[in-house]
């Protein structure tokens, strides 16, 4: 592994190596500290939107493992715009061990990793958010202590998170069902390449317009915003086609007894989901919320150590 950009890019094995060497480091963290693997390398955080969980879990994984990071607020540098994205990449490779970015654009991700000479993490585009998707199975993992046969429903906009979700349990083996309004579906490309993905596996993947049908057995229930960061003018639109796709104790009812809830956050309670599931007993978004900074660790590990 030389960048962390897609799961497209991350074989099922590399996936698993990592998902253990996060099990070890979030151990050995609990019982009084990491080893200082990283010492003396810096990670740069290029941001190009707002972040709460991808900037402080970052920040601190460096710190946990002896290392430092460096936050690039969106208007600091001016990807693309003050300076050439293969610019900006060149020098920070002369700078820093490693690159975080969230962009808009994926293709400004790529970009960023062609040009640079140390490794990229993908922290979030308009097409995934691997990160995410990586912590999201390490939290299904500690819920149910395996992976494999598990069902996966994800209710809402077939967005980056819902692509990066999709690619781990095509990659692991948990089956995944989307239920999304029209116009709202999963790319067909990243279906595509989904399926694809998943012939190593076997996996299902279906798409279906009504929750209720998508929920049925699940064992992980997963929601995100209805209005992703760069969809603000669509907002009016959006909250008003998602509505019937709200994630709430009468949809959670219909799935496995044993589901939990997941939701990569920030939640806009008493949109995609309400106040009683988020909080309730089968929610587990603040656990997940934690395992970005475990799951991170070994990205960190891998792409630095
Ligand atoms: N889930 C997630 O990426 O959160 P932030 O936008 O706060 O980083
Ligand atoms: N889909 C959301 C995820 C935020 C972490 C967005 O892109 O804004």
């Amino acid at each position: 592994m030389r960048h962390f950009l897609s799961l497209v890019d991350t074989s099922s094995q590399e996936l698993n190596e990592l998902l253990n060497l996060a099990v070890r480091l979030k151990i050995e963290w609990q019982r009084g500290g990491n080893e200082p693997l990283l010492a003396g390398k810096v990670l740069a955080m290029v941001f190009q939107k707002p972040s709460l969980r991808t900037r402080v879990s970052f920040d601190m994984a460096m710190r946990h493992l002896a290392g430092d990071a460096l936050y690039l607020s969106p208007n600091e540098i001016g990807l693309g715009k003050r300076e050439s994205i293969a610019d900006i990449s060149r020098v920070l490779s002369g700078y820093v061990d490693g690159i975080m970015a969230r962009v808009f654009e994926h293709k400004h991700i790529l970009e960023l990793a062609h040009h640079a000479s140390v490794p990229v993490i993908n922290g979030l585009s308009d097409y995934n958010h691997p990160c995410q998707a990586l912590a999201d199975v390490l939290t299904i993992l500690e819920s149910f202590d395996h992976l494999v046969d598990l069902n996966v429903a994800f209710i809402g906009d077939g967005n980056n998170v819902a692509t990066s979700l999709l690619f781990a349990c095509a990659r692991l083996g948990m089956n995944f069902t989307i239920a999304s309004p029209e116009g709202y579906d999963l790319p067909q490309d990243v279906l595509g390449c989904a399926k694809e993905m998943a012939s190593e596996t076997g996996i299902s993947i279906k798409t279906e317009r009504d929750p209720k049908e998508a929920v049925k057995g699940a064992h992980v229930i997963y929601t995100d915003t209805w209005v992703s960061m760069g969809q603000e003018e669509e907002t009016k639109q959006r909250e008003s086609v998602f509505k019937p796709y709200q994630v709430n104790s009468e949809l959670v009812s219909r799935a496995d007894t044993t589901a939990i809830v997941l939701h990569c956050l920030p939640a806009h309670r008493g949109q995609e989901i309400t106040d009683d599931v988020a909080d309730g007993p089968q929610s587990r978004i603040f656990l997940q919320a934690e395992n970005r900074m475990h799951a991170q660790k070994a990205v960190l590990v891998t792409l630095m150590g």
